[in-house]
């Protein structure tokens, strides 16, 4: 079977999508820097589950039907305080080094963030969704390969309303990965431009991030400049993470 890959570059792609443009499709969605790192990461260290929510006052809302999750997320890159959301101070912030065992294990997890949770929504019409990073990749490419599928979407989560390169790199690295997997993939034009964007960067993928929009600004926070080199490992985890049906996203069985 051939499968064709698209890439939505920029936040406008996905969101003209939303409506219904997804539905024959397998999405798969990145925000590196950082929601998608952290998903993984979470998961990896044994969340339950995250439940992306748009926004915080929607992230407040699920909170009372997931008895005992942690409240998560950012806004401006930290963690969202009594003074952001009117009155409760989120437990978590989005840097993937919080997510450690002892915090996150067994715990669902209600994050909303800038991007990232709203690229996921987006996709909650396609007939899967997976959820990737560098930090998975291969792990999200053979799943891919093995869930034939005739149409693929890298979704790229971007920075507010703009693309972000470390996303675009990342979705081109798994293009990468697919094409060396089979014969049969066949790239649209915008999942050519990500392919082609990685193979430039690849041999400086720290360097170039780090000077990105996001790796800069993560770069310039004392606290926050190790998640760069983090989100950047490469197949520290073998999980596969998917949005299921409910809009949780948790470890495929
Ligand atoms: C987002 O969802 O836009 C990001 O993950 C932002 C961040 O973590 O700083």
């Amino acid at each position: 079977m051939t499968a064709t890959i698209e890439a939505c570059l920029s936040p406008a792609d996905y969101q003209a999508q939303a409506a219904g443009g997804f539905r024959d499709a397998v999405c798969v969605v990145f925000d590196i820097l950082r929601a998608t790192s952290v998903m993984v990461a979470g998961l990896a260290n044994g969340a339950a589950g995250f439940v992306p929510a748009a926004e915080i006052a929607e992230a407040l809302a699920f909170h009372p039907r997931h008895r005992n999750a942690l409240l998560a997320g950012e806004r401006n890159g930290v963690r969202i305080t009594a003074m952001a959301s009117g009155g409760v101070d989120f437990d978590l912030g989005n840097s993937p080094r919080e997510y450690t065992r002892d915090r996150v294990r067994g715990r669902m997890i209600i994050t909303t963030t800038t991007n990232g949770t709203r690229a996921l929504r987006a996709c909650a019409t396609a007939k899967r969704v997976a959820v990737a990073s560098f930090l998975n990749l291969s792990a999200t490419a053979d799943w891919l390969a093995q869930h034939q599928t005739e149409r693929i979407i890298l979704v790229c989560a971007g920075t507010a309303e703009h693309p972000a390169l470390e996303d675009i790199l990342a979705a081109g690295a798994l293009c990468e990965l697919l094409v060396s997997r089979s014969a049969r993939a066949e790239l649209r034009d915008s999942a050519e431009t990500a392919v082609r964007v990685y193979r430039e960067a690849r041999t400086d993928l720290f360097g170039v991030i780090s000077r990105s929009q996001n790796g800069r600004r993560l770069m310039a926070n004392a606290e926050l400049r190790d998640d760069v080199a983090f989100c950047l490992q490469r197949d520290v985890s073998d999980l596969v993470a998917l949005l299921g049906m409910d809009g949780v996203v948790r470890t495929s069985a």
